[in-house]
């Protein structure tokens, strides 16, 4: 298994088969081996540098009913908001305060967000902050709309690919969702010039360890400059709101598999991580993860955008948190990188 890992370290590619045993066959000596070797080659290219990126969740409208998460169309408990341009602004700003170089204009897919209304955004806050990098992670739009934000300014932009086996996708999805679909946008996003994200959830109801080798394989071909990768959490208000969590060892195992196999990418402690685990950023850290996303929206509008149970939204999970998460981050070897971190090939 250990000889596995190296592999993966020095070629960046395994055999299906490969990926299939690490991640069914790996006991805590495995993993531990693996986070070892991808913080390695994360303190290579990073140094001890974790880039910050302010997160502003801007709608919690969904016209989507995908069955895990808790902003889907059908949960009609949910309190639903959309912030206006004065709102954003105003969190990038106290953002840009604080530090932050990068903001992550994230939400729903919200019909009322039309595309000449974030074009305008992106606009704007292209020009209040031209030395930071503008994240969105709107969801699937036209290619077209797509295109008008990307020369509005928006620099990178993520959409997980979710599965890239097609049953697991459709375990997870509704008929009128298309993976089909989900690929292309992640491929026009690229051809565009963004710095593309994709990921997924470790552990979702009826994902096996094939489904998750087949997105190892996915993320190996496509290779996309940013992954995002955290454990499945339940969410009351779904139908899979019985569902236990993912198991936070095999999303750490992932997270370290992607390190080594995408040396450069931008990989996040993810908030759901965090929500699982006490110690979840550090522990997504030290298995090889260089970004961590604290929350930027009004502190009012965090609770309602609930797309999982537990979700945290304060301390170091937040914008105001900056001295906590420093503190947290130097007790484990680590510091804030505030640069915008752009992706970067290695030389
Ligand atoms: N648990 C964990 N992650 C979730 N997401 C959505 N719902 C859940 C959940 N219940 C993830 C999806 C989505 C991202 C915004 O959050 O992967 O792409």
């Amino acid at each position: 298994m250990k000889a596995l890992i190296d592999k993966l370290r020095r070629d960046g590619r395994l055999r299906p088969a490969e990926y299939l045993r690490l991640i069914e066959l790996a006991d805590p000596s495995v993993s531990e081996y693996a986070a070892r070797t991808a913080r390695a080659v994360a303190r290579e290219r990073f140094g001890g540098g974790v880039f910050i990126r302010g997160l502003v969740e801007i709608t919690s409208f969904c016209r989507n009913d995908c069955l895990y998460c808790g902003l889907r169309r059908s949960n009609t408990a949910l309190v639903r908001y959309r912030l206006g341009e004065e709102q954003i602004a105003a969190a990038c700003r106290a953002g840009h305060a604080a530090g932050f170089r990068t903001f992550v204009l994230q939400g729903g897919e919200d019909p009322a967000l039309e595309d000449g209304r974030v074009e305008r955004l992106v606009r704007r806050l292209r020009a209040e902050f031209p030395d930071s990098a503008l994240t969105l992670s709107l969801g699937e739009r036209s290619r077209d709309a797509y295109r008008r934000w990307r020369e509005a300014g928006a620099d990178r932009y993520l959409l997980r690919h979710e599965a890239a086996d097609a049953a697991c996708y459709a375990r997870l999805h509704p008929a009128d969702m298309s993976q089909q679909r989900r690929m292309a946008c992640l491929s026009t996003l690229r051809e565009l010039g963004y710095q593309t994200g994709a990921g997924m959830m470790v552990g979702a109801p009826g994902q096996t360890a094939d489904d998750l080798a087949a997105d190892l394989r996915f993320l190996e071909r496509f290779r996309p400059e940013m992954v995002g990768i955290g454990p499945y959490l339940p969410q009351r208000q779904t139908p899979l709101a019985d569902s236990p969590p993912g198991s936070a060892d095999r999303t750490l195992l992932l997270l370290s598999l992607v390190r080594l196999m995408l040396p450069d990418a931008l990989i996040p402690a993810t908030t759901a991580l965090a929500s699982l685990l006490a110690d979840g950023r550090e522990r997504g850290i030290l298995a090889g993860a260089n970004v961590v996303m604290p929350n930027l929206s009004p502190p009012d509008v965090r609770e309602q955008y609930a797309i999982y149970d537990h979700k945290l939204a304060s301390g170091a999970e937040a914008a105001d948190g900056l001295r906590e998460l420093a503190g947290r981050l130097d007790a484990i070897g680590y510091r804030i990188d505030y640069a915008r971190g752009d992706f970067r090939a290695d030389l």
